[in-house]
């Protein structure tokens, strides 16, 4: 979703506010602007389309000031176009706005301001905020937006700019992410931390309510009823490298072949032989896990397909019983969550609007919390009452990989603690289960090294208008995953069955040639499975398959197989979803998609 980037300091600048975009254009966006102080005027650059048109705007003809706010636009209110671009001014072109957020009473605030005399150029939400501003103020910024952020219902992070203060960036957070990034003499605000890696490792992570006020002596910090507020430093530690290709042609190439890296600092520390599984501050004894009365897992997306895997192994192996949602359907369906109910909301942003939604209406309820993210400081991480963080690094890509992996390894580790705490297994069987978790790294890396035979396949799909997934049980949570991501990345329609729906109806969609991936991984339901197979085949089907290693009959019905290493039925998602994360990124290079930043989809979904 949108990005936003402001700097303040002695240095040109467009020189940050451009890289800050740069490092932005992984949330989507399809328009990008700068405003900037320049000779105590505002000077406003704003162009529908990619950052780097307005790069060579402002490298043809720069813009000298030393305080600006910069802003990558991803359109919910009116079509992608110069207009609509942001930053939005007042009427009076005397106060700029930066805005990632949806202002749910922008119409009627825009009715108000229009009978007080203002008018509007753009079709945004974003245009009354100035405007607003414009209204309170009487010669002192902060006052203004003090009050005219009390009138705004929604979500926002904005940036603000006013020519009557030209030394002041002021900046404001409510449910949509913004940092603020200490330099030496130079501060600069951000929507994520990537913006600001080349400049300082030091932020501050503003909360809900919070204003920052930035000037070339400092940054202070108030609530929003204006009391003066200190916060700690937040240190960055992972590397810059993380959020660069690293000589990969895409992040998500990359992002795939740091899976076994990610799997292994998850699992750090917390799963060893020598001991129980450690979930940090997750310490839940027999009697809390017993008094549980149902399990929520939360979710959107590719998180929510983890959050399948995670039913499945939390009710097998812990027998407890979970119900999995789509965070934008649990949000309205008052599901039955009670105090004694557990809710696990998965995000690897930890921003998702609708997530986020869904772990507060359950907070509410007295539900206990537990957050399965990816990012340090996110607010779900703050919000839950237990974080257990998956280690990934920062996930560029849009096509979300290594942080699915990483949850479902989350999913694992929380059904295998349960399981040790409630005694539904054997210490030999857990034993069992660890040593298959840790040996999982090593058959990733193998399945990488099997690339080509992937590519190959790619060749044989990329020219498909329709591609079908088939699985059962744990592969069908499997199948639409790999579904997820052929469409996303591709933009060739995929859906994905469980066998078993086959006779119910999509077996009408299979004619002489269609191509169809069936994940094999679960032993259990391997008779079945094939019976499904046997049945498309008859009807024209070419049928590609994911299978262990030395599965018996799988070539004779199947048209082409990739094998991946043996391992339990349960694990099989890691090593079969890397095949179908490989499978839709090399059919994507096939058609020359943009696959690191797929057409009208945003890494961080940030309003409903
Ligand atoms: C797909 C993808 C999305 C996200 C979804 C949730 O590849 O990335 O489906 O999984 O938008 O995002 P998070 O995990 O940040 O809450």
């Amino acid at each position: 979703m949108c990005g936003i980037v402001g700097y303040v300091g002695k240095g040109t600048a467009t020189s940050f506010l451009v890289s800050g975009l740069s490092k932005l254009e992984y949330r989507g966006y399809d328009s990008a602007g700068v405003a900037v102080i320049e000779g105590g005027d505002l000077t406003v650059r704003k162009f529908k389309g990619r950052l780097a048109n307005l790069a060579s705007n402002i490298q043809t003809s720069p813009i000298k000031g030393n305080i600006g706010i910069g802003h990558t636009r991803w359109a919910t209110h009116g079509a992608p176009s110069d207009m609509n671009s942001h930053p939005h001014l007042n009427s009076e072109e005397t106060i700029a706005v930066v805005h990632n957020g949806i202002i749910e009473n922008y119409l009627e605030l825009r009715e108000w301001l229009k009978g007080e005399g203002y008018t509007f150029k753009s079709e945004t939400d974003t245009e009354v905020i100035p405007n607003l501003i414009d209204y309170y103020y009487h010669g002192d910024l902060f006052e203004a937006v003090k009050k005219a952020i009390k009138r705004l219902e929604g979500s926002y992070a904005i940036g603000v700019l006013s020519k009557n203060e030209p030394d002041k960036l002021i900046a404001v957070r409510k449910d949509s992410p913004l940092i603020v990034g200490l330099g030496e003499d130079q501060f600069f605000i951000a929507s994520d931390i990537p913006a600001v890696l080349n400049y300082t490792r030091d932020v501050y992570l503003l909360e809900d309510g919070e204003i920052a006020i930035i000037t070339n002596s400092g940054v202070k910090l108030f609530t929003e009823d204006g009391k003066s507020i200190s916060k700690e430093v937040y240190h960055v530690t992972w590397n810059e490298d993380a959020a660069e290709k690293g000589g990969f042609d895409d992040f998500m190439l990359k992002e795939v072949h740091e899976q076994p890296k990610a799997i292994r600092d998850t699992m750090t520390s917390r799963v060893s032989m020598d001991h129980s599984i450690c979930l940090d501050d997750l310490k839940l004894s027999k009697e809390d896990l017993e008094n549980i009365d149902r399990v929520f897992i939360v979710a959107c997306g590719t998180a929510y397909h983890a959050g399948l895997v995670g039913k499945h192994v939390i009710e097998s192996l812990a027998k407890i019983p979970v119900e999995v949602d789509i965070a934008s359907e649990f949000r309205y369906r008052n599901p039955l969550v009670t105090d004694k109910s557990l809710v696990i909301v998965v995000s690897q942003s930890g921003e998702t609007a609708d997530t986020l939604a869904a772990l507060r209406n359950s907070k509410k309820i007295g539900a206990k919390i537990v957050a399965l993210t990816n990012v340090v400081g996110s607010t779900v991480s703050r919000e839950a009452d237990h974080v257990l963080y998956t280690l990934a690094g920062p996930e560029i890509s849009v096509a979300s990989t290594k942080a699915y992996v990483t949850q479902v390894i989350g999913m694992y580790m929380l059904a295998m603690n349960f399981a040790e705490t409630k005694g539904t297994l054997t210490s030999k069987e857990l034993d069992k289960l660890k040593e298959e978790l840790l040996d999982l790294p090593e058959k990733v890396e193998l399945v990488l090294e099997d690339k080509a035979k992937v590519k190959e396949v790619a060749k044989k799909i990329y020219k498909e208008n329709d591609v079908f997934y088939l699985g059962r049980g744990l592969d069908y949570a499997l199948a639409l995953e790999g579904a997820l991501k052929l469409k996303e990345i591709t933009y060739i329609h995929a859906d994905a069955y469980a066998g078993g729906e086959l006779k119910h109806g999509p077996i009408a969609l299979i004619e002489e040639g269609t191509k169809v991936i069936t994940p094999f991984t679960q032993d259990d339901l391997k008779e079945k499975m094939l019976s499904n197979i046997i049945e498309i085949k008859a009807r024209g089907a070419h049928v590609i398959g994911i299978c262990y290693e030395g599965t018996k009959g799988v070539e004779e019905v199947m048209d082409e197989v990739l094998y991946i290493p043996k391992t339990l039925g349960m694990f099989g998602p890691i090593l079969g979803v890397t095949v179908l994360q490989l499978l839709a990124y090399y059919t994507a290079k096939e058609k020359g998609c943009d696959i690191d930043k797929p057409r009208n989809l945003a890494k961080s979904v940030t309003v409903e």
